[in-house]
């Protein structure tokens, strides 16, 4: 079996096929045949040896797959069964600790980019129903990430505001699931097609972050008093205008440093003053991912994967995500 590793110190040149027998899955554990992983801006910085990982570590947070064998006392399964990964393997349900998201998939433990893996039989959920492996793997990460966000901690409701920003994969499973719960959307982007695109999704208003530095305060006066929830993926280059787009006891998920926003400032009294609940959020738990798909079930909804790759053009794949012109989501198909 085939796996792509990282070699010390990361780099987009330094990741490396490797060839090695199939492991055999212990108690509690499965083999699983992965075939798709997705991408996202973690595992980006993974490879490129931003957060740095042991040599030889399997990247790709996300992973779908078909189970192949079943070791003892695994009773929840049956081999053949359509599987996706955790982006937390050991953060089951209640409130996150440091023990339960200390391990990271694609991080702090291999990832998904092998043909197969033997895992705990706990540490996967069920695909949605009619879903291709490609499109199963693009939920793990970021759509999880969308949900918590929305729903676990906004608790959106049908009629609310939502800024969703910029057009990568999990600002886009934002948009889908704000329309799914009824709610209002409002966008920004850098690039005048895909504000069109947006607004054929069902975006109300889009505004240019890049040709309007006081987008915070545009999508606040378009939303007629500001919005009830945002997802913010800039931090310290985004947050300040996210807080002016924010309405009277808004909720704001800190979700991303994009642009450089690993660190900022903001005006506290605007926070303060408009009683908003700021809630940083990291990926989510195996209860949150089974709602999420429960969820699908019944909604239909379906990923928007914008370019696919094969096993060996990760490198390939993140230049292109590099690019900035995709939207949605990036996949390889294995
Ligand atoms: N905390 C978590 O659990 C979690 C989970 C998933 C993702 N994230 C974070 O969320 C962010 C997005 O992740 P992703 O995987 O969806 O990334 P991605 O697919 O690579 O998203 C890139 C897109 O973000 C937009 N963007 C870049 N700078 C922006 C800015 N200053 N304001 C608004 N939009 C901007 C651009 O959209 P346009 O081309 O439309 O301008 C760009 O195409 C990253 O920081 C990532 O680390 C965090």
């Amino acid at each position: 079996m085939k796996s792509i590793k990282i070699k010390r110190p990361g780099g987009l040149e330094n990741l490396i096929v490797t060839e090695q027998d199939a492991p055999k899955p212990g108690k509690g554990e499965i083999l699983v045949r992965w075939h798709a992983t997705s991408l996202n801006f973690h595992d980006y910085l993974v490879a490129k040896g931003l957060i740095p990982v042991f040599d030889n570590r399997i990247p790709m947070s996300d992973g779908a797959g078909e189970i192949l064998a079943l070791g003892e006392n695994v009773s929840e399964w049956e081999v053949g069964d359509k599987v996706m990964s955790l982006f937390f393997p050991n953060w089951m349900d209640g409130l996150p600790s440091l023990k339960k998201t200390m391990p990271i998939s694609g991080e702090t433990l291999d990832g998904y980019l092998t043909e197969m893996s033997v895992i705990s039989a706990n540490s996967v959920t069920a695909i949605p129903k009619g879903y291709s492996f490609a499109e199963a793997a693009t939920l793990p990460c970021a759509c999880l990430t969308a949900w918590r966000g929305l729903v676990v901690e906004g608790k959106i409701k049908a009629g609310d505001k939502v800024l969703i920003e910029g057009t990568g994969g999990m600002s886009i499973f934002g948009l889908q699931l704000a329309k799914a719960a009824g709610a209002r959307i409002f966008a920004t982007t850098s690039n005048s097609e895909k504000a069109e695109r947006l607004k054929d999704l069902g975006a109300e208003a889009v505004v240019n972050y890049k040709e309007d530095p006081k987008w915070g305060k545009t999508i606040n006066r378009l939303s007629k008093g500001g919005v009830d929830h945002v997802l913010d993926v800039g931090g310290g280059s985004t947050m300040a205008q996210s807080i002016e787009a924010t309405g009277m006891c808004g909720h704001i998920s800190s979700i991303g440093i994009l642009s450089g926003g690993r660190k900022g400032e903001i005006t506290f009294p605007k926070l303060f003053f408009k009683h908003i609940r700021l809630t940083g959020i990291a990926v989510g738990s195996k209860k949150m991912q089974e709602e999420m798909v429960a969820a699908i079930n019944v909604n239909g909804m379906k990923p928007i994967i914008d370019k696919s790759f094969g096993f060996e053009e990760l490198a390939a794949a993140f230049a292109y995500q590099e690019s900035g012109k995709h939207f949605g989501k990036i996949v390889l198909e294995y």
